[in-house]
């Protein structure tokens, strides 16, 4: 499978099959997580693959993430160092790993934790400095979703995307314009990437000349999970990163804030080929 074709094949799931997971894949997903280590930001992070005998029902509690999972057994949890920037790197590194997870025919669901300290962290036995962003399950997907997976989808409005001129910019957040070229794609890409409550808070500017791509976060107004967004970030920077690279379009993310009038959009990263 292609990274594009994973990427489209990707939805959140809430309702597992009560079956072992097969040694050898996760074996295999163990192996990439173990070499997915390289951040934008140059945040360290660390991520595990948690095997438990039952849903950890307790324990995905402590995050008080607005979701419930049912029969998934195996869990995949990350932490890193708070630092600035690190929320990014979190979501970098991990959309990764859960879209090698889906290439091996897992399927999973971002939960967000609302407090630093949870039981995962206690787990992953994180140093008094160090966060579990968000933890994600790892499994079969139920045939069926269960009602009320069904109805978080209705909540979150998980099946619709923004249009891409809404999130789409060249030169100024005046001009909604949609590139004509393979960034059309890649873009795509980034639109059907996960993010908290479906916000889709990722904005491109891309520069007059060529394919230098700005990223700005325009935060939800009267958003409380505010880490999510920048969670959300990362996860858009490894979407845009991965589909690019496949579509031969080279490049990488660097620090070069335009000057712009960009209201309260925050800026992120600039990717430059
Ligand atoms: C940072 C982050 C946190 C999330 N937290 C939760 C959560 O706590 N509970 C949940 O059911 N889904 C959670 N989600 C999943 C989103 O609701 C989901 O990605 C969005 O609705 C889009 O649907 P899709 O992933 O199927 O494309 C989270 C996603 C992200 C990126």
């Amino acid at each position: 499978m292609t990274i594009i074709e994973t990427i489209h094949k990707r939805q959140s799931w809430r309702t597992f099959l009560p079956k072992q997971l097969e040694p050898e894949k996760t074996g295999l997903l163990r192996d990439f997580m173990s070499l997915n280590t390289r951040s934008v930001f140059g945040s360290v992070v660390r991520c595990e693959l948690m095997d438990f005998k039952v849903t950890p029902v307790n324990l995905l509690k402590t995050l008080g993430a607005y979701s419930v999972i049912k029969d998934a057994k195996v869990f995949m949890a990350g932490c890193v160092k708070n630092s600035e920037k690190c929320l990014e790197d979190f979501g970098y590194i991990m959309e990764k790993n859960v879209l090698k997870a889906v290439e091996l025919g897992f399927a999973t669901c971002w939960l967000g934790a609302s407090s630093n300290r949870n039981g995962f962290s206690e787990m992953m036995k994180c140093a008094p400095d160090e966060i579990v962003p968000a933890v994600s399950p790892v499994g079969y997907a139920a045939e069926k979703r269960r009602l009320a997976d069904s109805l978080m989808r209705k909540v979150a409005n998980s099946d619709t995307r923004k249009h891409l001129f809404e999130i789409s910019f060249r030169g100024d957040f005046y001009d909604s314009r949609v590139p004509e070229n393979k960034y059309k794609t890649v873009l795509e890409c980034v639109k059907l990437a996960p993010s908290a409550t479906n916000q889709q808070p990722w904005r491109f500017l891309r520069e007059t000349d060529g394919d230098i791509f700005h990223l700005f976060l325009e935060r939800t107004k009267d958003y409380t999970y505010k880490a999510g967004q920048n969670i959300d970030m990362g996860i858009a920077m490894a979407h845009f990163e991965l589909a690019a690279n496949e579509l031969g379009l080279k490049g990488s993310w660097t620090q070069d804030k335009p000057d712009v009038d960009a209201g309260d959009r925050e800026y992120v990263a600039t990717w430059k080929p």
